[in-house]
């Protein structure tokens, strides 16, 4: 059976839904066009600016679960932009060109906007702030100090964004913050009614500190040294931001946050994504990360039966709101799992059993029903294909 990994962004076809996240895999058009040998169907490209500023070294560090970075926007006028990069990420390949850029004013992104779907991009991208906006503005105008963004009115940038819904024709993309943590459905309607032909949730979360214990340094160069984290330590919270987005509006959602495998994006199209972003894992395991994935996710839909992502798109949506419907809010009975059939006998789970319920026999994990708890824990951690929580939810 064929499987159709295409998908519809705003009326534009992507030929798969790996989307390469604005970064610096995205940070020139050679390196967009080198991007492309891995197979995604889109690049979105480093945040375009009127007036580039550096980016503030060492701007890279690996944390356990994440990374951070200090880099802001593209250090390449806006022009260089128009006239070679994008021309340069064409090369060679049929990716779909987004354009990210921001302007310090509506007009100034609106002029931005204009410019880059006069260059033939196919769509734009409109970010919020990052968390890390202030260390570097700071770092490059000393006596400079700026509040923490509080990402609490959408109000300024949804005029900045409708003025650039209002001045072309392409779709745009609202590209949210990992800051929205506890209103991210304000943005979505905020984004809605601005325009957005979609939403790409989300950027950084943090700022966030690493230290090098040889000489008590930041690894970061900012003056307070810290930066915006990505990576599979902010998937669960961008995953519940994605969710949450899905539920309030109607328009396609880019999932992208912690993308490391195909399971992960399998999660965000269950989430309500229809596409997936992806920039940290290329950055720390090399562009083959890409491609990876999409692989991975073809095999998943092909080992399955499903035909297309639309099989499984906004599953866990439909999974909820069963639940809320046939009063499965609080599950309190004890249902023990049962794992036996599929032990491999490697002992992980009577390890982590806090309540001491599970027992190796004959290198078979036995779960003592009175012990059990319920909290799932050992089912969660054993990974071994047909491990499920269901018969919780089945019997509650
Ligand atoms: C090195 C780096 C540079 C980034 N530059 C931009 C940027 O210029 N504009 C933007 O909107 N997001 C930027 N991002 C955020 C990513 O597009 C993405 O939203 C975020 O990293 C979360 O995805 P991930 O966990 O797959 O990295 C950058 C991320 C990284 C790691």
């Amino acid at each position: 059976m064929s499987i159709d990994l295409s998908v519809n962004l705003a009326g534009i076809r992507l030929k798969n839904p790996v989307i390469i996240a604005a970064g610096n895999h995205t940070h020139d058009g050679a390196t967009i066009a080198q991007v492309a040998r891995y197979g995604p169907a889109a690049a979105i490209t480093k945040t375009i600016v009127a007036q580039p500023v550096p980016d503030i070294l060492p701007c890279f560090a690996q944390v356990n679960g994440g990374f951070l970075n200090t880099v802001l926007s593209t250090i390449f006028p806006a022009e260089q932009w128009w006239k070679q990069e994008l021309p340069a990420a064409r090369q060679g390949n049929d990716m779909v060109i987004i354009a990210n850029l921001a302007g310090r004013w509506p007009e100034e992104a609106a002029d931005l906007a204009a410019q880059a779907e006069a260059a033939g991009a196919d769509m734009i991208e409109v970010p919020t702030v990052c968390p890390h906006m202030k260390e570097i503005l700071e770092a490059m105008f000393p006596g400079l100090e700026l509040p923490q963004p509080g990402f609490t009115d959408p109000a300024p940038w949804a005029e900045m964004f409708a003025a650039v819904t209002r001045t072309v024709k392409i779709p745009v993309i609202a590209k949210f913050s990992g800051g929205f943590l506890h209103n991210v459905r304000d943005w979505a309607r905020a984004a809605a009614d601005a325009g957005a032909a979609a939403i790409d949730c989300c950027d950084s979360l943090g700022p966030g500190l690493s230290i090098n214990i040889e000489d008590g340094e930041p690894w970061l160069g900012g003056p307070r040294g810290v930066g915006g984290l990505t990576g599979p330590a902010i998937k669960p919270i961008v995953l519940r931001m994605v969710m949450e987005v899905a539920e309030t509006v109607d328009i396609p959602i880019i999932g992208t946050g912690g993308i490391t495998t195909w399971k992960d994006a399998i999660e965000y199209f269950m989430a309500g994504a229809t596409a997936v972003g992806m920039a940290t894992a290329g950055h720390l395991r090399g562009m083959d990360a890409y491609k990876k994935v999409l692989d991975g996710i073809g095999a998943y839909l092909a080992d399955r039966n499903y035909t297309s992502l639309e099989d499984i798109r906004g599953l866990t949506l439909k999974r909820l709101a069963a639940r809320r419907a046939n009063g499965r809010m609080a599950i309190t009975k004890v249902v023990a799992p049962t794992i036996t059939d599929l032990c491999n006998g490697c002992t992980l789970c009577a390890r982590v059993c806090v309540f001491d319920a599970i027992e190796m026999v004959n290198k078979r994990a036995v779960i003592d029903e009175v012990k059990c708890y319920g909290c799932g824990l050992c089912v969660n951690v054993c990974g071994r294909p047909g491990a499920m929580l269901q018969p919780y939810f089945d019997q509650a």
